[in-house]
């Protein structure tokens, strides 16, 4: 199947940051106070930008040699990251956490690790209802930090246009602790794998995860004797990348600029921004903002999303097939991907258009548990990702990487795994403001068991 003539329309007509505002929009709060709102995004306009466009380009190389099956990718972090949880130990229990999973897989795969958090501006959300019902009364559903309050009162549920201007200082703030981060004892890969023993020492149960670190610590060893010192820059420091799902357009267009290395627009948000399953309309408003911004973008595919649009939307976003642009990020649930990713992978394939796959093992699997929170099943989240590459295996493709909704932190939202955690104890420590997340020890325990899966049959190069 072809792309439709009109994608081809799209793709040839003038853009401008703001041309998104005549299209039809999904998911878009409505302010109240519209001077109001155009005073923040003059502010947030002159405001510094978050991210280089020089590194957005670094990351879209590093996202062409995923598509190739020369690096792997891991994305992960927080459905929604809330202003409440912006404290230097939730982003760093997160961050420790993605380099600890990074890590193994690198050891699994053989090939670089691309980490991106799901962070530092993770903060509007679609949502499948406009309203909320609580005891027969209702009022607008909660979008997001960055748009209104969770609280179940009328005035928090309001859109207000300042809380753009808090999530631009929260992201900067979480930010500046990442890039240190990345640069500091958090990175170094001796570190991690001491953290790794630890965590096997805690979890004695699983003898296959021992030896996996015990691997990983000769590895190091015979490294150290080769003459690769602890502390050389390429132990010691890490690239981190971050990505949001480009939601709430007032607040991307604000951060997009031209950058006056290349001349061309970049949205200086984060590295990584997408469109998510409820606004990728090839018509609507977000692919049209999204067109015209040169970071490397991804594309939620799920069970809804047909063949004829999907190669629309690669002819509207990527028109000149630049490697490493577009990131297809399936999330198709456990008992769909093996059904419903085949034809996709193959269409997109046939077009001879560069894109790299990614696993989001979390979106299709949701559930609502006995006591109506909403959940998911670690082995349900696993399934996924091993029918996922059982997909790619093939097809004889490579498969790029995993998206996980993830905290370091112990929190109770997902069931499963070995803490064996049970619908009842998910009121413990149920702290997600919208999706469940894996916990640290449950994410660990997908970075152990994927590793292990690709050490037995490794990707399609
Ligand atoms: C998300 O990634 O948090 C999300 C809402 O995903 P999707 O758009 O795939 O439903
Ligand atoms: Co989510």
């Amino acid at each position: 199947m072809h792309p439709s003539v009109g994608s081809q329309a799209i793709s040839q007509t003038p853009w401008s940051p703001s041309t998104w505002r005549s299209r039809p929009i999904r998911q878009a709060p409505t302010y109240a106070d519209q001077a109001a709102l155009e005073a923040v995004e003059a502010r947030l306009h002159r405001y510094p930008p978050l991210v280089f466009a020089s590194e957005a380009e670094r990351l879209k190389a590093r996202l062409a040699a995923a598509s190739r099956g020369e690096a792997f990718v891991l994305q992960g972090g927080a459905c929604a990251e809330s202003f409440r949880d912006f404290t230097g130990d939730v982003v760093q229990d997160t961050f420790r956490v993605l380099l600890q999973m990074s890590a193994l897989l690198a050891f699994a795969t053989k090939v670089p690790v691309v980490k991106i958090g799901r962070m530092a501006g993770q903060y509007a959300k679609p949502r499948s209802s406009p309203t909320e019902k609580r005891d027969g009364v209702e009022l607008p559903c909660y979008r997001g930090d960055v748009i209104n309050g969770y609280e179940f009162t009328a005035e928090a549920r309001e859109p207000d246009p300042k809380r753009m201007e808090i999530g631009y200082f929260q992201a900067a703030g979480v930010l500046n602790l990442l890039r240190a981060m990345a640069r500091g004892e958090e990175a170094n890969l001796h570190a991690i794998h001491r953290w790794n023993v630890d965590f096997v020492e805690r979890l004695r149960k699983i003898p296959r995860y021992r030896e996996l670190e015990d691997q990983i610590g000769d590895s190091l060893t015979f490294m150290q004797a080769c003459g690769v010192r602890a502390d050389s820059a390429q132990l010691r420091e890490t690239e981190f990348y971050t990505s949001h799902e480009a939601l709430l357009l007032p607040y991307e267009e604000a951060l997009t600029r031209i950058d006056s290395t290349t001349g061309e627009y970049y949205d200086h948000s984060a590295h990584f921004i997408w469109i998510g399953d409820r606004t990728r309309q090839p018509e609507g408003a977000h692919v049209e903002f999204l067109r015209g911004v040169r970071n490397p973008i991804g594309i939620k595919v799920g069970p809804t999303t047909r063949i004829d649009e999907l190669l629309s939307l690669l002819e509207i976003l990527n028109p000149q097939d630049e490697a490493g642009r577009i990131t297809l990020i399936s999330r198709m649930g456990s008992k769909k991907v093996r059904e419903l990713l085949p034809p996709l992978l193959d269409a997109v394939h046939k077009s001879g258009r560069c894109v790299t796959w990614l696993c989001d093992p979390m979106h299709g699997n949701t559930t609502t548990a006995s006591n109506k929170l909403k959940t998911r099943a670690f082995d349900d989240v696993f399934d996924e990702i091993i029918g996922f590459f059982e997909v790619f295996r093939k097809a004889g493709l490579p498969a790029g990487g995993i998206h996980l909704e993830m905290t370091g932190r112990d929190v109770t939202e997902c069931t499963g795994g070995s803490q064996c955690l049970t619908d009842d104890n998910l009121p413990e420590r149920y702290e997600t403001f919208c999706d469940p997340r894996l916990n640290g020890e449950q994410s660990m325990e997908i970075a152990f068991k994927l590793a292990d899966a690709l050490i037995k049959t490794p990707l399609v190069k």
